[in-house]
């Protein structure tokens, strides 16, 4: 098995990766530590433990984690995740409440407990994760791979930056820069994962409370997103990091070099993803570019019938 923390702002598509990744066999969930993100912390952090309720994975301890970017201002997405970060479906209220742990300690501490190597999947802004490694930087060497979901060769927020990486530039440049192997899931390869009419259809043929709380999920981020970017179904970013981690031969990557644009007037929190070699900077990335669609589906599919 392997062993990974989920650091995420939940979000319609963090929560359904973690509802893909608690159904996975090979894969134990250590933490789930959140950000702030699509909402404030308080939020993210409800919404988290909402979703551990739902599918009953109440032995995950779930740490509230940053506040506030690094550096810059807070934003959230409401335009994208509503109000709550999670509209759509009616969850009760948590059955639990968070840990007394930062999210940050809680990176810090089970990096460094852990007799094997750690993956991380970042899920939002990469404020936590740069903080545990500015804190303990020691960590790097248990921390067996970061699969992240952020960047890509355009933007979603800005024409150029994704927001993920835009909401804390400063905390994304200190992950790209750590030297720790890096996987990256932009833009690029997760607008191919659309949950279509088709999917949700499949998803709620599905005959189980999971299945059925997905498909509102599913459907509340296609309203969004048509009515944003008039897309014909939302893309669930974050989900492709847990199936990288279960089906890699699902993805086609390249090794490149990114660079996080912190400074530019209208370009900060941009990746600068060097596709064709061109700066002869250092590959310090996986980076998604394909994505084989069916194949993906069926692994969601597949595991939403297990709940
Ligand atoms: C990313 O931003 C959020 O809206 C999603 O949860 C995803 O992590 C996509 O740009
Ligand atoms: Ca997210």
């Amino acid at each position: 098995t392997r062993k990974i923390i989920m650091d995420c702002d939940p979000g319609h598509d963090d929560a359904i990766a973690i509802i893909l990744a608690a159904a996975q066999p090979q894969l134990e969930i250590l933490a789930i530590t959140t950000v702030s993100g699509n909402a404030e912390i308080e939020k993210t952090t409800q919404n988290a433990l909402k979703v551990c309720d739902l599918i009953s994975l109440n032995k995950v301890i779930v740490s509230k984690g940053a506040s506030e970017p690094m550096v810059r201002l807070r934003e959230t997405a409401p335009g994208i995740h509503g109000d709550s970060g999670l509209d759509g479906p009616e969850l009760p209220e948590p059955s639990h409440s968070w840990s007394e742990e930062h999210g940050v300690d809680t990176i810090i501490r089970l990096v460094k407990e852990s007799a094997e190597p750690v993956t991380l999947l970042p899920t939002g802004p990469l404020t936590n994760i740069a903080l545990a490694l500015t804190k303990a930087p020691e960590i790097k060497s248990n921390i067996e791979e970061i699969v992240l979901m952020g960047g890509g060769t355009f933007g979603n927020w800005t024409p150029t930056a994704e927001f993920n990486i835009w909401a804390d530039p400063e905390a994304a440049r200190k992950v790209f820069e750590s030297g720790i192997p890096t996987v990256v899931m932009g833009l690029d390869i997760t607008h191919q994962a659309l949950a279509t009419k088709e999917v949700i259809a499949e998803v709620n043929g599905i005959d189980n409370r999971v299945a059925k709380i997905v498909g509102e999920l599913l459907v509340f981020f296609a309203s969004t997103y048509k009515e944003m970017f008039d897309f014909d179904g939302a893309p669930v970013h974050d989900v492709l990091t847990v199936a990288y981690l279960v089906a890699p031969e699902l993805f086609k990557t390249k090794d490149v070099n990114i660079v996080v644009e912190t400074k530019g007037e209208y370009t900060a929190g941009t990746t600068l993803v060097d596709l064709h070699g061109v700066t002869g900077r250092a590959v310090n990335a996986k980076f998604g570019l394909e994505l084989d669609v069916d194949g993906f589906w069926k692994l969601m599919i597949d595991a939403l019938k297990t709940y």
